[in-house]
């Protein structure tokens, strides 16, 4: 199987609109380093292709996946899984009200922050039906039960998972390591939001830490994934983390442990 990656950032992308920190000053100026919000294509079967969460890029990302150019009116899109709700991974929802009919798989706390907090499904009623089904050789793996702030009066529930197709594990938000994480994967995307567990502070947009905000920085993740037998690469970088700078001395730090960023554009396989 194999998945294409569309995107590696969090949520705002790098450069965000309304940032000039080090990190979106750099892509500003170098449009190489740009990365759009974290997505990959998945094709779980030969003709199918998931889409895995729906970003405010997705319109971008599906151009830039052959796998997924139109074939007459028809999109070759099976439909999208959504590892949370956050805003910056189902936004693009909206975006795909022109489709006939969209499917879309998800927890049941997902799909119901996408009802009940966003409104997306009676918004996109007029427009498009959202097709909610069951998983079909995908498997959601629940993380954790961090909500995403506009659903903090939600109930409990699987609010974040890491998406398992065969030995491909996709966990774009890890807030914390849940015992026996990857040891049976071939091959793990994993959260890259921050380097380090200050850096919301130190960077001045938060008060939380990084794993106060659901996410583990690398160097708690690096050491752990680095005994893992699977290849592990990072996405869902937030601008001000140091990776998104090419020549940062921080990737060599990586690559002595056999790990590295996800670049976009790549094809995986495993
Ligand atoms: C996250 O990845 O934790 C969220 O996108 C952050 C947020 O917008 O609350
Ligand atoms: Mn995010
Ligand atoms: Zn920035």
């Amino acid at each position: 199987m194999r998945l294409h990656v569309l995107g590696t950032a969090a949520g705002g992308g790098v450069p965000q609109w309304n940032c000039a920190c080090p990190g979106c000053a750099g892509a500003r100026a170098v449009p190489s380093r740009r990365r759009l919000h974290a997505s990959v294509a998945v094709e779980t079967e030969p003709g199918r292709v998931y889409l895995v969460n729906a970003t405010p890029d997705i319109a971008e990302q599906i151009e830039r996946c052959p796998w997924l150019r139109p074939d007459g009116r028809r999109t070759r899109l099976s439909g999208v899984i959504l590892t949370d709700a956050e805003l910056d991974h189902t936004l693009g929802l909206a975006r795909l009200r022109e489709a006939d009919e969209l499917e879309v798989m998800a927890t049941d706390a997902v799909r119901d922050a996408v009802h009940k907090g966003l409104g997306l499904g009676e918004v996109l009623a007029p427009y498009t039906r959202l097709r909610w089904r069951d998983f079909d050789g995908v498997e959601l793996e629940p993380l954790s039960g961090k909500r995403p702030r506009y659903a903090r009066d939600a109930c409990d529930g699987d609010w974040v998972s890491a998406l398992r197709v065969g030995g491909l594990l996709y966990a774009p938000s890890t807030g914390v390591w849940t015992d026996g994480f990857g040891e049976d994967a071939d091959l793990i995307l994993v959260d890259g939001t921050f380097w380090d567990n200050e850096e919301p502070r130190t960077a001045g947009f938060s008060t939380k830490s990084a794993t106060g905000m659901g996410h583990l920085p690398v160097l708690a993740t690096r050491d752990r994934l680095a005994a893992l037998s699977a290849r592990c690469l990072y996405t869902h970088l937030n601008n001000t983390n140091p990776l998104v700078d090419p020549d940062s001395p921080l990737h060599a730090e990586l690559a002595d442990r056999g790990l590295g960023v996800a670049a976009e554009g790549a094809v995986l396989t495993w």
